[in-house]
């Protein structure tokens, strides 16, 4: 272990000062005005490690670094998009997938209406001359509309997708995914799928890509256009400006998937070598001893502190039988009613560092990709609690990779809860194949922080690596799936011996009809 950790840190060693043929410092630009904690993990990770190799930043931001490195200019947009992040915590019940598509339009055109005429972003917008920029970072989670940026400074965009694909992830860089074979991320279904299930991702998939292409975007379209002035290309056109995308998935736990080259996995990259723990927590996991500790976080979007008292009473007549420690990351008010001895309750805990314990045995998750990510990296079995977006998906994988189990949200009973932590503490198959993934997960030529600062500036050293960019990308959904050409070879051909058969046969039966009148009276005289 204490090897593979050292290796980590060299890596990182050699992102933040090794990579010797830098580009020159440039001046960058970063719109993330819509993001949690936990995408603003991804986003800021990458932000920090290029600041501190010498580039220069703006950032538009939701989430502000409370201490940012020099040359690295925050906006804050917090207060107008905070109401949109809340949609996300309730703990209730599964937020159905119909009811979130369908805020989808106004969540969008309220966040870029609000972001794009903050005082702050108007002047990135106006300042005449515009001040240069090398290069955009841009969110890839429903942010098109902030497009218009690229074509203002006329530089390349580089994508960062904190939460797996979007539809513009895919669109943006020709990546061709055919949903027979790559299942997408909201209904938990495996890559390999059986014929129904290949219908309803097919239907999903092409539904979704639809309906943000044809519905979503051209309402974003029009707030740019009261935004940026009449003339601003069409966002389509502006995908013309995206170099690549930093794709926050890896194959060994998102699965084996077609990527092009301006498609980049960088999944992983948050994870860092394990730091010292706070005293206090460390003699809480250290005095569990061999029993060890089960770790308790719905990530920092969602909110158990949001639960229904009934569940939440569920969870600690379940802890309280326990001869684990349980650490649960708690934001509501301490010490609970009826709280155990065994039960310790923190606010905010250090996930990373905490899982890399020996004595933390279990980790009961919403199944967050960042979550998953860090218990695999970590090798800490689990117990999924999915709510929405990836997170059936992720603990599905879980559950098929038998690296833990899964809970139903909606029935979470203290006989339900305390199963599932007997099943997975009590079977060493789940640490036995979560170490095995570590295994896979470490072996890695190069640390993902280091492979997401390689392709950014080999982006600015390139200006613009628009070799790294397939044809793919600028044909239409018709061209490139090749119905003009199945039209063509297929259709028309078919049609004309169609219509060719059809004349023929009606002009053999006239003949034969023709003939046969006489013939048919001398048959019936022999
Ligand atoms: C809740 O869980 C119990 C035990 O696993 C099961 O018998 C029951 O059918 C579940 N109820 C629902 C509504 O899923």
């Amino acid at each position: 272990m204490k090897t593979r950790w050292s290796l980590w840190a060299a890596a990182i060693a050699a992102v933040l000062m090794v990579q010797p043929e830098s580009s020159e410092s440039a001046n960058i630009l970063a719109v993330f005005p819509f993001c949690s904690r936990s995408h603003n993990n991804i986003y800021s990770t990458i932000t920090k490690a290029l600041a501190s190799r010498g580039h220069t930043f703006t950032v538009i931001t939701s989430q502000p670094l409370a201490s940012p490195p020099p040359n690295y200019k925050q906006i804050d947009v917090n207060s107008l998009v905070a109401r949109h992040l809340n949609v996300f915590t309730s703990t209730d019940e599964k937020m159905g997938i119909l009811s979130m598509f369908s805020k989808l339009k106004d969540m969008t055109d309220d966040i870029c209406r609000s972001v794009l005429n903050h005082p702050e972003v108007q002047k990135l917008i106006h300042q005449n001359p515009p001040e240069k920029y090398d290069l955009i970072l841009m969110t890839n989670f429903f942010g098109e509309c902030f497009y218009g940026f690229a074509h203002i400074y006329k530089v390349p965009m580089i994508l960062i997708s904190p939460g797996g694909p979007m539809p513009s992830t895919y669109g943006a860089t020709g990546n061709i995914v055919l949903p027979s074979a790559v299942s997408n991320t909201v209904f938990g279904f495996d890559d390999r799928m059986t014929f129904p299930q290949r219908i309803i991702n097919t239907l999903t998939s092409v539904g979704f890509f639809t309906y943000y292409y044809h519905y979503v975007m051209p309402n974003m379209y029009s707030v740019m256009k009261e935004v940026f002035g009449e003339n601003i290309p069409k966002i389509s056109e502006l995908e013309n400006y995206v170099s690549l995308v930093l794709l926050n998935h890896h194959f060994s736990l998102n699965g084996a998937h077609p990527l092009v080259p301006n498609l980049i996995e960088v999944g992983g990259l948050q994870v860092k070598p394990p730091q010292e723990l706070p005293k206090e927590l460390k003699q809480f996991l250290d005095g569990a001893g061999k029993d060890g500790v089960i770790y308790f976080s719905l990530g920092s979007v969602l909110k158990s502190a949001n639960f229904p008292t009934e569940t939440r009473d569920e969870f600690i007549a379940a802890f309280s039988e326990l001869k684990q420690r349980v650490l649960w990351k708690w934001e509501g008010e301490s010490p609970l009613p009826g709280q155990p001895k065994n039960l310790r309750l923190e606010k905010w805990l250090p996930q990373q560092d905490l899982l890399a314990h020996p004595n933390v045995k279990l980790f009961i998750t919403h199944g967050g990709l960042l979550s998953f990510q860090e218990a695999t990296n970590r090798g800490v079995p689990l117990i999924g609690i999915p709510y929405f977006a990836d997170q059936s998906t992720n603990m599905q994988k879980v559950v098929n990779l038998k690296l833990g189990t899964k809970l139903d949200a909606a029935n979470l009973t203290k006989e339900n809860i305390l199963n599932a932590i007997n099943e997975v503490l009590g079977n060493p198959v789940y640490s036995t194949n979560m170490k095995n993934i570590h295994k896979i997960i470490a072996d890695q030529r190069d640390h993902p922080l280091d492979r997401a600062v390689y392709w950014v500036e080999y982006v600015l050293r390139h200006n613009g690596a628009k070799h790294l960019r397939p044809a793919a990308a600028d044909l239409r959904w018709y061209q490139l799936y090749m119905f003009d050409i199945f039209f063509v070879l297929v259709v028309i051909p078919l049609v004309v011996f169609i219509a060719i058969s059809y004349v023929m046969i009606k002009l053999i039966k006239k003949l034969c009809k023709s003939k046969k009148k006489p013939d048919s009276s001398s048959k019936k005289n022999q």
